[in-house]
């Protein structure tokens, strides 16, 4: 008989010598994460492969793709980073990870937060994942029902002749996102006209991310409830002297979770054609779960051909926010432009350093083929008109699409003043097509210039602190004739014929010049 030791021991033996499984293969696991009374259920997947004391592998979470970097075991325990591989040059996010007999417990490695930081209200840490171990499986495979065939080779597609100068504008998601619906939408087709802005070059009445609803039976996209008709909407735009645009994901799903194009393509576009769409914003979204970065210029491509297979001319917009250098591929692939950023806010702060980063990229914007630094913020009351006549500028000396964001109904006299500027929108839209480019920088102070048609071109003078300043040029120095011509776009005023100019820049803010 036993004594109760040896019970115990009996017990122990085989818990304590139960092995950890291997780690090469493919693991599942959740974590259900609660906001409110709100509970969502989170799926991971890794899919690992082990050499000795290193791994790696993919990971795909939340309709995204990651790649397994300087991944290294010891004993149980792992360190790795997680690092998305359309964007090859990003810090990899640090991970630790520990193998049990239980699977594997993955922990996110945070730095501290710089002392004093505020606790952000409602955020706990997030919680444990653990994966189980579900195949021997190294390989990722798409689920059958989201498996596609190869997509065939890429080909450098010509131009499809729209879009000769940058897009202009409304869309939706700035100001509404998913509160837009018909009715919205004609409210903003009749103020683009009665205020002035589709006579200023305002043309394309845009609904972003949120309109789509269910397939039918035969796989065709239906819009949701809150657009009851989307051709008669586009008729009412059309019958504006407006053109009609829309948004889709090449992904199973939009960045807000509606259903996207993926696997229909070719229907998507004939519907969408059906309905006298004249504009696709194409956001790449949930698309890293079902295509690699060798994969993305192929999956663009794909809706640039169904779109050109409808006979209806329809611009093509790519957002995948500027990864794997789209401006190299972008034109080749049908786009007929492509953000080049993340998502611009309604903060000086955003718009600055997306708008004075695009310096260096000037080289892949021309006529049907523009960088998208993304829509515009003005008159949505984060910033101050300063402000907002610095944006304006900005992207009209970038050659950047001008799609308005703001709630047109409620716009302000100097907002409404700002949009229509139609000197400054003149050098937006400039038929040779530039995109401009920085020509000096001191502290906070910088002159950029773009090109114009004729020879003269567009000087913006900008006072990026938070004081006001004065800002010297001589025209010489920017190339330009010695004593030009030169007209301020803001006041409209010319200026004196001289060698050069002193201007006063509020904080914040621009000269914007034209000069010949
Ligand atoms: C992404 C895009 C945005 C907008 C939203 C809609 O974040 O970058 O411009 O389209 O999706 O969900």
């Amino acid at each position: 008989m036993r004594t109760p030791r040896l019970a115990l021991l009996a017990l122990l033996v085989p818990l304590a010598c139960a092995q950890a499984p291997p780690l090469a293969g493919t693991w599942k696991g959740t974590q259900t994460f609660t906001r409110g009374t709100q509970t969502t259920t989170v799926e991971t997947t890794y899919v690992l492969s082990a050499s000795g004391a290193t791994f790696s592998g993919l990971v795909f979470t939340r309709g995204d793709r990651r790649e397994v970097v300087n991944g290294t075991v010891d004993g149980t325990h792992l360190a790795y980073g997680l690092r998305n591989p359309f964007v090859p040059e990003s810090t990899p996010q640090p991970f630790t990870a520990e193998l049990t007999a239980d699977g594997l417990a993955v922990t996110a490695v945070r730095r501290p937060p710089p002392p004093g930081t505020p606790a952000r209200a409602g955020r706990g840490p997030a919680p444990p994942l653990v994966l189980h171990r579900i195949s021997d499986d190294t390989v990722y495979h798409l689920p059958p029902a989201l498996a596609h065939a190869p997509l065939p080779p890429f080909r450098a597609l010509p131009p499809n002749g729209l879009a000769l100068t940058p897009p202009m504008g409304w869309n939706s998601w700035n100001k509404f996102h998913a509160a837009v619906n018909d009715a919205g939408v004609r409210a903003m087709a009749d103020t683009i006209v009665s205020s002035g802005m589709r006579d200023a070059g305002y043309v394309y009445v845009n609904i972003d991310d949120t309109w789509e609803g269910t397939r039918d039976a035969q796989g065709n996209i239906q819009s949701n409830s809150k657009f009851p008709d989307m051709k008669a909407l586009g008729d009412y735009i059309h019958s504006k002297g407006l053109k009609f645009g829309i948004y889709s994901s090449p992904g199973p799903k939009t960045c807000a979770g509606y259903e996207g194009s993926y696997l229909h393509e070719d229907q998507d576009a004939r519907t969408w054609a059906s309905w006298g769409v004249d504009y696709l914003k194409y956001d790449w979204c949930s698309a890293s779960s079902v295509y690699g970065p060798e994969e993305m210029k192929q999956a663009y491509e794909k809706m640039a051909l169904a779109l050109r297979a409808t006979g209806r001319p329809i611009v093509l917009s790519l957002c995948e926010y500027g990864w794997l250098d789209v401006g190299e591929w972008g034109a080749a692939a049908g786009g007929n432009l492509w953000r080049t950023t993340g998502d611009i806010s309604d903060r000086y702060a955003s718009m600055a350093n997306i708008g004075f980063n695009q310096n260096g990229r000037e080289s892949a914007a021309g006529p049907g083929h523009w960088n998208d630094p993304d829509m515009l913020e003005i008159g949505n009351g984060g910033m101050t008109d300063d402000e907002y006549r610095t944006h304006l500028s900005l992207w009209s000396l970038l050659a950047a699409p001008l799609l308005a964001g703001n709630d047109l109904s409620k716009m302000t006299p100097d907002i409404r003043a700002i949009l229509t500027n139609r000197d400054v929108i003149s050098v937006d839209q400039d038929k040779l097509g530039r995109q401009g480019t920085r020509v000096s920088q001191q502290g906070s102070l910088e002159v950029w210039k773009k090109p114009l048609a004729g020879g003269a071109a567009a000087v913006g003078l900008f006072n990026r602190g938070d004081q006001p300043a004065s800002l010297t040029v001589t025209w010489s120095d920017l190339g330009l004739p010695a004593r030009p011509r030169a007209r301020d776009l803001w006041t409209q005023q010319d200026l004196p014929r001289a060698a050069g100019y002193t201007a006063q820049i509020p904080a914040h803010g621009v000269v914007l010049l034209r000069v010949r």
